[in-house]
């Protein structure tokens, strides 16, 4: 083998020393290729008892990993050969256009997981053309999102109280700051026994014992936001000290009915989805009623244990209700692929609750950013890769469910 001294002008395309990134956050970010990585740092920095609030789920968290479970035991159909240089991954939802085909689901005490909480979460969403909701237990008030997030579309999840005039009062601030769409979460009759919450002696707002002390320890920046920012307080409620189980048992009425929801129809001005459906008969029930959507969740596996699996659900609550309302479907979503199986099976939309969380919790603002951007990502290229240019291309035939589980008969 003949050898020769490289020249400088041959080596010079090799050195492409990328200029450094100043930014740890950032640097932190880049290095996250999945939602499971965000997740990773986010355990990193946020305390024990807010990290496994929003990482745990009811009882023995079986319908959590179930769900997450059925994701994985997808197997994509690809088609060959079409032209796939474009992808558009926008739709019509609820009467607007909306850029992908998830939205940030509602949740609870989110400045409590990272102290930008609900603010971030809007904006990037807003800056994404995406809906955000925002939960009746958010930490940021109606008008705030509203404001933060101008040009944003967002919608409000409603809880009924046993104070149906407080409630309504919400409802009514909310169609006044222009949110669009009501989400009637509906699977919170009580709450459900999340066990680590228990075992960790969570609060809201947290505590300071010596054992949340000593944990503190290792993340500081955490703490310092915690400590330095305004603080931790329901947006739509009084004060409240005590635990989270405690709270939702003292506010949510589980005397609400179907009536309960004709009335709520009746006073809100926009679109309606009822979220937390979780059987082909209630959703035939909620057609008839004349809702604009249902959202198939088992509240990210936080209330019923072994509750139906949403995405096994969702071919027969299509087939029966598909052409009268909107189905839209949340609970397990780690992936851009978890994504496109749902729209393949014939989910309209979906939402994300944790895997928003963890970018929250990695990294604020551009953490959420980054959670859009890794879905977003994988979402395109499984499009391309099933050789489908547009989420209405994407049928039950792109998606076999290898049914690890199914009812026996
Ligand atoms: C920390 C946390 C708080 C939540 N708070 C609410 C809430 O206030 N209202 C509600 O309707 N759903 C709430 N949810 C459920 C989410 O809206 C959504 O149904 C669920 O997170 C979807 O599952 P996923 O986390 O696997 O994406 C919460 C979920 C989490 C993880």
């Amino acid at each position: 083998m003949k050898r020769q001294l490289p020249k400088a002008h041959d080596l010079r395309p090799l050195l492409q020393f990328k200029k450094p990134e100043l930014s740890a956050k950032t640097r932190r970010l880049e290095k996250a290729l999945t939602i499971d990585d965000l997740r990773k740092v986010a355990k990193r920095r946020t305390p024990k008892a807010a990290f496994d609030y929003t990482d745990g789920a009811a009882d023995g968290e079986v319908s959590l990993a179930r769900a997450r479970e059925a994701f994985g035991d997808v197997e994509f159909v690809p088609s060959i050969l079409r032209d796939v240089s474009t992808v558009d991954t926008s739709r019509s939802v609820l009467g607007r256009s909306v850029a992908l085909p998830f939205g940030i689901a509602p949740t609870g005490f989110t400045r409590m997981m990272q102290t930008e909480g609900e603010i971030a979460g809007a904006t990037a969403a807003a800056a994404a053309g995406i809906p955000f909701s925002l939960s009746t237990m958010g930490t940021t008030s109606i008008e705030d999102v509203a404001a933060a997030a101008p040009g944003g579309r967002n919608w409000f999840q409603l809880y009924m109280w046993k104070d149906r005039d407080r409630s309504m009062a919400l409802v009514d601030r909310a169609a006044k700051a222009g949110y669009d769409t009501l989400l009637v979460t509906v699977d919170v009759p009580v709450a459900g026994a999340r066990l680590r919450d228990v075992r960790n002696g969570m609060t809201i707002p947290p505590k300071l014992s010596a054992r949340t002390v000593a944990n503190a320890v290792p993340r500081p920046a955490w703490w310092f936001n915690f400590l330095t920012t305004e603080p931790l307080a329901f947006a739509s409620l009084d004060s409240w000290s005590g635990t989270v189980a405690d709270l939702l048992d003292t506010m949510f009425d589980p005397t609400v009915t179907f009536e309960d929801l004709a009335w709520i129809r009746e006073q809100w001005p926009g679109k309606i989805s009822v979220k937390g459906v979780q059987s082909v008969p209630d959703a035939v029930r909620l057609a008839d009623a004349g809702v604009d959507a249902i959202i198939l969740s088992n509240h990210g596996g936080r209330q019923l244990d072994r509750a139906p699996v949403p995405f096994h659900l969702l071919p027969s609550v299509v087939k029966e209700v598909g052409s009268s309302l909107e189905v839209h479907l949340d609970t397990g979503i780690m992936s851009g692929q978890d994504i496109v199986a749902a729209i393949a099976h014939g989910a309209d939309f979906t939402l994300i609750g944790r895997a928003y969380l963890y970018g929250l919790m990695a990294g604020g603002r551009e953490g959420v950013d980054r959670t859009i951007e890794i879905l977003r990502g994988q979402i395109e290229r499984t499009m391309r890769l099933l050789g489908v240019t547009t989420l209405d291309e994407l049928t039950p035939d792109h998606v076999v469910q290898l049914r690890r589980l199914g009812p026996l008969g």
